[in-house]
């Protein structure tokens, strides 16, 4: 198959299509409300069959945390609720990334990443790479009144972001979207995942030795030199960090940017009020990030027997940590199901809590408001195509829209 004929959005598709649940919001409020920290799989209160675990727990011990409380005391807690049991699953193809590890591993592997998200490089990404992407996507359909959204911008635009920053050759990008794609889709085809992840293993191998001779402006070249105390990433390290900055950064902010969208097309009260006032776009986005996570849930192990917001949950045990039924908690939002720009904002879960807090949520945001704002100036009367009845927010574990058609102008 040839770059051009290949439909990266397609091949997605097909992974986000498994175990589709189109609101699990209901089921979410009934747990919560029967118990801040359910006893059992997640699937099973959906009546779906058993699913892959992201991580196995001892004697089949599997909890959901629940409550705003529950979540949040699970994700504070790195001692009692390890990441360790990534490894199992998701370490098979990223490699052993920051997301698998525990503390001090993680605390030192931290600090020598973040030094490739400072505030500096968020300014000039911000100004040379997600505007000029984010306007040229829109370039491609602003003369012809409608689009469809999710296909034409934000589907691809955070991997051409995340490709940028690391100062891919432009000649590389189909490729590399290609892979990344497949990576992420490993749920619906192991073998091509593998593949993936091996292929991009090799692509990064010959760009990170080139960087660490010639080193250049952008991530690649930064984590090559990055230094603490005198200890350097070693090559596989870096590795691992590349191939996790792909689920990690580009499908999530693909989600958040869709489900945010969503959110306004369907109260063009809320998106006009948003258009004529800007000073709304950080509370639109926290509150697209509350209403709509796109990752409803981690995971974590737990090392010691511990009460969690009430439930006693044994050691060995694996807490799913659902992000989405804390971010929907009565007790800390009143009217929670509802989406609201102007609701005060407030911590919420969608980017985690405690140490492995997400790195890029301040990229995130960022490329958040460029999009939103790109299309609110360049999009008059942007509307719903009435045409498509049927535009919603879909999936359990992971959430956004198939697609957005809109029209416009
Ligand atoms: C709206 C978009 C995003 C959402 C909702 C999101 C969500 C999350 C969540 C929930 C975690 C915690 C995972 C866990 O502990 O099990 C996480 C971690 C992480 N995220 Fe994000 N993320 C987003 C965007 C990004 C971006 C743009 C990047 C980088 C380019 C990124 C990089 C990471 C990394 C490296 C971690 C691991 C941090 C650690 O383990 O210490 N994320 N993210």
């Amino acid at each position: 198959m040839h770059d051009d004929e290949y439909d990266p959005f397609a091949v997605f598709d097909k992974s986000v299509g498994l175990g589709v649940v189109r609101d699990p919001y209901p089921t979410f409020a009934k747990l919560r409300h029967d118990s801040p920290c359910f006893a059992g799989r997640i699937e099973e209160a959906f009546g779906l069959p058993p699913m892959p675990q992201i991580m196995t727990a001892k004697d089949e011990q599997y909890y959901v945390a629940l409550s705003y409380d529950a979540v949040s005391q699970v994700l504070l807690d790195g001692e009692t609720f390890s990441s360790a049991g990534y490894g199992e699953t998701m370490g098979l193809v990223m490699g052993h990334s920051i997301l698998e590890m525990d503390e001090p591993e993680h605390h030192r592997y931290r600090l020598l990443i973040q030094q490739a998200f400072t505030l500096k490089a968020m300014e000039k990404w911000e100004r040379d790479l997600v505007g000029p992407i984010v306007h040229r996507l829109i370039d491609g359909f602003v003369a012809r009144g409608q689009a469809e959204l999710v296909r034409e911008l934000t589907f691809p635009f955070p991997i051409q972001v995340i490709a940028a920053m690391l100062g891919l050759p432009e000649r590389d990008l189909p490729e590399f979207h290609r892979r990344a794609v497949e990576l992420i889709s490993i749920a619906v085809d192991i073998e091509r995942g593998f593949n993936a992840s091996v292929a991009l293993r090799d692509y990064f191998a010959t760009i990170l030795a080139e960087r660490r001779v010639h080193p250049k402006d952008d991530v690649i070249s930064v984590l090559a030199q990055a230094e603490l105390d005198g200890q350097r990433l070693t090559d596989e390290e870096v590795y691992a960090f590349l191939r996790l900055l792909l689920p990690a950064g580009a499908e999530t902010t693909y989600r958040s940017s869709s489900n945010l969208l969503y959110g306004l097309l369907s109260d063009p009260e809320q998106l006009e009020a948003l258009r004529a006032n800007r000073g709304l776009m950080r509370a639109a986005i926290e509150e697209g990030l509350r209403w709509e996570a796109p990752l409803t849930g981690i995971a974590r192990s737990a090392t010691r027997t511990t009460v969690v917001d009430g439930v006693t949950v044994p050691e060995g045990a694996v807490v799913s940590v659902c992000i989405g039924a804390a971010n929907r908690d009565p007790k800390r939002w009143s009217d929670p199901e509802r989406f609201d720009i102007r609701r005060e904002v407030r911590q919420h879960m969608a980017f985690a809590f405690g140490s492995h807090t997400c790195i890029g949520m301040h990229l995130a945001r960022m490329e958040t408001t460029v999009v939103m704002n790109a299309l609110l100036d360049r999009l008059p009367n942007l509307r719903l195509d009435p045409s498509d009845a049927d535009v919603h927010i879909t999936g359990l574990g992971f959430r956004a829209p198939r697609r957005l058609p809109v029209l416009f102008g």
